[in-house]
């Protein structure tokens, strides 16, 4: 195992430490999170993040192709020979000026990220590397995880494609988008479907994993965050290394902006970038747990104290009103985050906020992102709806640089998309009115016609042609 590297415990009043050998999946002494810690005087740190560059045209080595691993001395736990690869993130940042300027924007401000072009259409394939990674490292046989979609399918991809684990995947009964159900079938993953929400797939493989030899590889492996922590890199490579103003992200489980917020503060640390972008962390009004707890309960990072008595209040009432989380993004569609200490971290080091946006504001912004070339899954849909809000309330300036991560492909849920397009009421009346969704400004939908040319070119509106 690599000597300058360890697990650690977050609370600082704990401080415990483990060694990279051992599976766990929070602290044995206290029950925090853990998370990844280098001696980075001990790591060969490229002098500036321009050096990562020259990886590039050694593309044909696995490791350098890797959109993770071309970046591994910012995530050095894992000796070479044990990296689990199968070409993730081939992602850049795409400029934006349609979408801009529909948000009040200046040309060359607004940037996407499109983490759905990831081997198995998500964000996950970032962490999941290094969760296998780990995996690998420590021998595992058979893995788990619980999912909302994504994480079941990517990792159901690395066990079928590296065949060094089997896997089993747990997901809530009928709270699974079908394309992402899909994949976890069709790549060979044991799937679970549990008569219960996210969090009740998510608690119950966590209590499996503790008593069975399964290794766990939800976001609270903290190995998985150390991969997430690359979207950043890229981000920052596709705007030549400079710094955005704002990093705009959707919130479910937390992973992701909590893996975001390391990032930052590590760079920072070794003098790679000079400052630190702020993160706005935008959760479904549907799920907003974590916008209500900053936002309406003051909770924060607090140096490492978060007040634990005012979630566990909050939780408790969450019980007795018998609230579950209910967004048509369904990748978000969860009541407690499991990185919530985390995040506040997050939201600390970059000075972020938090909003939530109705059901309704993110189908029209996932249809608005999709019309100006990136298909979206409704989650994606959070960030722009999010952007608007903060233009609104003037948070974010019409000249800020601002970047959103669209966590996943538009192919994840095509059910909706499909509803939001269509004039077929009663699947409108299906999909979308329960949630809220009433309009649809951004539709574009399909047109039924007879099986005959002359019906065709009237509905094209073209001209009969006269046969002479
Ligand atoms: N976007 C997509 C497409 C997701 O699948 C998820 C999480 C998120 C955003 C939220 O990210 O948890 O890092 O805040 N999906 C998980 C899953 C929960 O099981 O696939 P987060």
């Amino acid at each position: 195992m690599m000597s300058h590297a360890h697990q650690a415990c977050l609370n600082p009043h704990c401080g415990s430490t483990f060694d990279l050998g051992q599976i766990l999946t929070g602290c044995p002494d206290c029950g925090s999170l853990l998370d990844i810690r280098y001696d980075w005087d001990q790591v060969a740190v490229p002098g500036s993040l321009k050096e990562f560059e020259a990886r590039w045209s050694n593309r044909r080595q696995p490791l350098d192709f890797s959109g993770v691993w071309r970046f591994r001395e910012l995530l050095p736990f894992a000796p070479a020979e044990k990296i689990v690869t199968i070409g993730e993130g081939q992602t850049i940042l795409q400029q934006n000026d349609r979408l801009a300027q529909q948000l009040g924007m200046n040309p060359g401000r607004l940037f996407l990220q499109y983490e759905g072009l990831n081997p198995s259409g998500s964000f996950k394939d970032n962490g999941m590397t290094a969760a296998s990674t780990h995996a690998h490292m420590v021998g595992a046989k058979m893995t788990a995880c619980a999912s909302t979609g994504n994480t079941s399918a990517s990792l159901a991809i690395y066990a079928g494609v590296s065949g060094l684990f089997q896997c089993v995947v747990f997901v809530g009964s009928g709270k699974i988008a079908y394309g992402k159900l899909s994949q976890a079938l069709d790549y060979g993953a044991r799937t679970l479907q549990i008569r219960g929400d996210f969090d009740d797939a998510l608690a119950r493989v966590r209590e499996i994993c503790e008593q069975h030899p399964i290794y766990l590889c939800n976001s609270v492996n903290p190995f998985r965050l150390e991969g997430q922590k690359t979207i950043m890199l890229r981000v920052l490579e596709g705007l030549g290394w400079e710094v955005p103003d704002w990093i705009v992200v959707p919130g479910g489980n937390l992973g992701n902006c909590s893996a975001f917020g390391k990032a930052f503060a590590e760079l920072k640390h070794l003098g790679l970038i000079d400052r630190v972008p702020r993160l706005a962390i935008i959760n479904a009004s549907g799920a907003h747990t974590l916008e209500q707890l900053v936002n309406e309960k003051g909770l924060a990072w607090n140096s490492g104290d978060p007040d634990k008595a005012t979630v566990g209040d909050y939780y408790d009432l969450m019980d007795e009103h018998n609230e579950r989380a209910n967004t048509l993004a369904s990748a978000i569609e969860i009541n407690r985050p499991v990185n919530l200490e985390k995040a506040l971290r997050a939201i600390s080091v970059c000075d972020g906020v938090v909003r939530s946006v109705a059901d309704q504001e993110i189908v029209d912004a996932r249809a608005m992102i999709a019309a100006a070339g990136f298909g979206c899954e409704p989650a994606s849909g959070a960030t722009i709806a999010g952007v608007r809000r903060l233009r609104e309330e003037g948070l974010i300036g019409s000249e800020d640089r601002v970047a959103c991560v669209l966590t996943g492909h538009q192919l994840k849920d095509p059910d909706l998309t499909v509803a939001y397009h269509s004039t077929d009421e009663s699947l409108r009346a299906k999909k979308l009115t329960p949630n809220g969704v009433t309009e649809t400004p951004h539709a574009n939908p399909p047109v039924q016609v007879d099986n005959d040319v002359d019906a065709i070119l009237e509905a094209l509106e073209l001209q009969v042609a006269s046969v002479s």
